[in-house]
């Protein structure tokens, strides 16, 4: 059988560095994969005259599989961001966030263990209908949910639940306010969870939802929850465990599933050899998962664990001094 084609986008700023650092383990756990190299981002830009070329979503498309390091969307120009784009174009409706405590960070909590699954493709943060009066004195978007992509993206999260043997499912939501939008995502949010009585299901309002994962975080399990709600709580759910350093991300949709670092490009550290490539090693392992590799996703996860317990070799922003490098050769000594 040849071996799997996997789509690598290094992307801009720290992205390279970091996505070699997880390619090296992924190698060194014995990952039969070929690589296909594919720009995107300000690289591509540079090198092709355009953010997103088509040989790069022709690959996205025919591997199905792709990892990616994060991309810089220029600011002005009228550019659309490349991430949203790309959960557009392949339809990857769910965003799948989760964080763990590793001892050995910098954080306030120990023993979270909380997956954010977020809907990817509409709400408030899709963009719809942005526009300035002509007189620039008021600026309006458009917010949509559909009966689908929210039916679609909570059964996405109740299975999951089940799949991984967990016990609760928090619906975060809007709806007392946003009674159009957020009311229809909560009506099918309800409707789907009543499919599921072996999942307890809760119910949050979204402010409350950010006061008590910061008050009672080991209190939640998986949360489902809009697009611009999504994006907000996972970032909270990353500063619980250490950061953005420590935070991976899966965009999953029916034909094609991209995983990447929720960080961005971090020009302020680029070429330094100093990020934390750990988001984007999580988001390899969530990968491996994907592909049903279970136990090369397992080494991984506890070189990574206990590299960073053992605190010798961490980054600066786990309070250690290591490069990049280093602590990619830690962990690939722990495999
Ligand atoms: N998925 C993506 O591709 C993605 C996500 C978010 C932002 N972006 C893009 O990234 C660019 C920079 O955005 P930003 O500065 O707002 O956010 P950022 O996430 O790049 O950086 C925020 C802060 O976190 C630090 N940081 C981020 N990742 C780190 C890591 N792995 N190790 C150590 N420190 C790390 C940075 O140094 C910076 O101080 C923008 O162009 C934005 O559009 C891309």
């Amino acid at each position: 059988m040849p071996n799997r084609r996997i789509t690598v986008i290094p992307g801009d700023g720290i992205g390279p560095s970091i996505i070699e650092s997880a390619i090296r383990i992924l190698q060194k756990v014995g990952c039969q994969f070929d690589y296909d190299y594919a720009d995107a981002g300000l690289v591509a830009m540079e090198k092709h005259g355009e953010l997103l070329p088509k040989q790069t979503l022709d690959l996205i498309e025919q591997n199905k599989v792709t990892l990616k390091g994060p991309l810089t969307t220029p600011v002005g120009g009228g550019f659309t961001s490349i991430n949203v784009s790309l959960r557009k174009k392949f339809n990857l409706y769910a965003n799948v966030r989760p964080v763990i405590s590793f001892k050995g960070t910098k954080s306030r909590y120990e023993n979270i263990d909380i997956i954010t699954v977020r809907e990817n493709t509409e709400g408030m943060y899709s963009g719809a209908g942005q526009r300035r009066s002509d007189d620039n004195n008021s600026a309006e978007a458009t917010s949509i949910i559909t009966r689908e992509g929210a039916e679609r993206i909570v059964l996405f999260a109740f299975e999951l639940a089940r799949n991984e043997g967990r016990k609760k499912v928090t619906i975060v939501h809007k709806a007392n306010i946003l009674k159009s939008t957020s009311g229809l995502f909560l009506e099918v949010a309800r409707q789907v969870a009543a499919r599921f009585p072996d999942i307890q299901s809760e119910e949050m309002i979204v402010d409350a939802a950010c006061m008590n994962l910061v008050m009672y975080p080991e209190r939640f399990d998986v949360i489902v929850t809009t697009n611009l709600f999504g994006d907000i709580l996972s970032d909270l759910c990353a500063g619980l465990v250490g950061g953005l350093g420590m935070a991976p991300g899966a965009n999953i949709g029916s034909g094609a599933a991209i995983f990447e670092a929720v960080h961005g490009s971090a020009p302020d550290i680029a070429g330094k050899n100093i990020a934390n490539p750990t988001s984007v090693i999580l988001a390899s392992v969530q990968m491996l998962e994907y592909l049903g590799m279970q136990s090369e996703a397992e080494r991984i996860l506890n070189a990574v664990r206990t590299t960073i317990e053992a605190g010798e070799t961490v980054t600066r922003d786990l309070g250690g001094s290591a490069s990049t490098s280093e602590f990619t050769d830690a962990v690939i000594a722990r495999l």
